[in-house]
């Protein structure tokens, strides 16, 4: 059996190195908004090209801070993907705004600029842009379109640490960025976390209020804040993976290759990789208009895949738009993508199993 994702290998390789900064923490006893935090903290803006980084309990409170300290609430719109984790919409909702719906670019799934301005109203305050999968959204042309009309681009890189467009990195190109450090993702805590990175000292201050209770110095509560902090043992963990997230990731990239030339030539849709982008392989994602039946087909023949994601967000019951014309890329694409096995610690060998697999299960269907 070759798992879809086996985290048990990661952390056995580097168990030592764990266990003795979670000792670390113990020690100082500075749980929450300690050193270590501070520390990744600094250590990720600089990565994403940012001058701050603010921690958060998950990538979600970062999306959802992120709009509140952009000021977006009640009666304002965000554009967002058609086609992502609920996260990129749902926080609209949170933030009491209402989220737009705009479709997605058939070949990297990420928002089409031309259905973005389509969406744009005069209410638009602010546009959500995911780097899905790892791979980086055109962010350039995006931010310019939002810039040109003052609309704040909030970069939802959950998926993409380390991903670049241009040879910059994202979650340094809009006014904020997000990260995710559930325990799936590149950089996986052991436990919910997630970060927010900004070059706007504004949002900064203000996004360190909101997840401190609203709190402007020691017990002097200026606005509503919520309980929302990246704790020091977390923040240990995502330190010593962070020593190791640039060799992972071309592990990632070398997988991905692999497949590539394995799976050539067969009918089967391959994830693109745009030539100003370096895809950091969050997933490897291809496309078959049969995925249930290549998915059962890669399960008998003891392969674990994913489907990210089975319904489009607006298609989700919590938007329950079932208008398929209106999206009709997001549509198609929830029908046929299904995620292969791809993570730094799967080998060669299985990696060629997986793809031999796939051959087997395509000549079946
Ligand atoms: C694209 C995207 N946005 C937001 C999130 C939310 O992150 P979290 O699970 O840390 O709340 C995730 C991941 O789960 C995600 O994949």
């Amino acid at each position: 059996m070759i798992p879809f994702l086996d985290l048990v290998r990661q952390h056995d390789s580097i168990n030592d190195e764990l266990l003795a900064a979670l000792r670390g923490v113990l020690s100082s006893s500075r749980f929450v908004l300690g050193p270590e935090g501070q520390a990744l903290e600094a250590e990720l803006a600089a990565r994403c090209g940012a001058r701050h980084g603010v921690g958060v309990g998950s990538g979600t409170d970062a999306l959802r801070l992120a709009l509140a300290a952009l000021g977006i609430g009640p009666g304002d719109e965000v554009v967002t993907p058609a086609f992502s984790f609920v996260a990129s919409a749902s926080t609209v909702l949170m933030a009491g705004a209402t989220p737009v719906f705009a479709d997605v670019d058939p070949a990297t799934l990420a928002l089409d600029p031309d259905a973005f301005e389509r969406a744009l109203t005069p209410r638009t305050r602010a546009v959500v842009v995911v780097h899905l999968y790892g791979h980086p959204a055109p962010i350039d042309r995006l931010a310019a379109i939002a810039r040109a009309r003052g609309i704040a681009v909030v970069e939802d890189a959950a998926q993409a640490i380390g991903a670049t467009w241009d040879g910059r990195p994202v979650g340094g190109w809009g006014d904020v960025a997000c990260l995710s450090f559930y325990p799936t993702k590149n950089l996986g805590a052991c436990g919910d976390g997630g970060m927010l990175v900004t070059n706007r000292d504004d949002v900064a201050e203000h996004v360190r209020r909101l997840r401190h209770h609203g709190d402007s110095g020691r017990y002097h509560h200026v606005e509503l804040g919520y309980c929302s902090r990246l704790d020091d043992m977390q923040a240990a963990l995502l330190r010593v993976k962070l020593r190791r997230l640039e060799g992972w990731t071309e592990a990632r990239r070398r997988l991905a290759a692999r497949y590539r030339e394995r799976l050539a030539g067969l009918p089967l849709g391959l994830p693109a990789e745009h030539p100003r982008a370096r895809h950091i392989y969050h997933l490897f994602t291809v496309r078959h208009p049969q995925r249930d039946a290549l998915a059962k087909a890669l399960a008998d023949l003891g392969v674990g895949t994913a489907v990210h994601y089975p319904l489009p967000v607006p298609g989700q019951p919590l938007f329950g738009d079932r208008d398929e014309r209106r999206y009709p890329e997001a549509w198609r694409a929830s029908r046929e993508v299904l995620s292969l096995p791809c993570f730094p610690e799967l080998s060669d060998a299985e990696a060629d199993e997986v793809a031999k697999a796939v051959r087997t299960a395509l000549e079946r269907l």
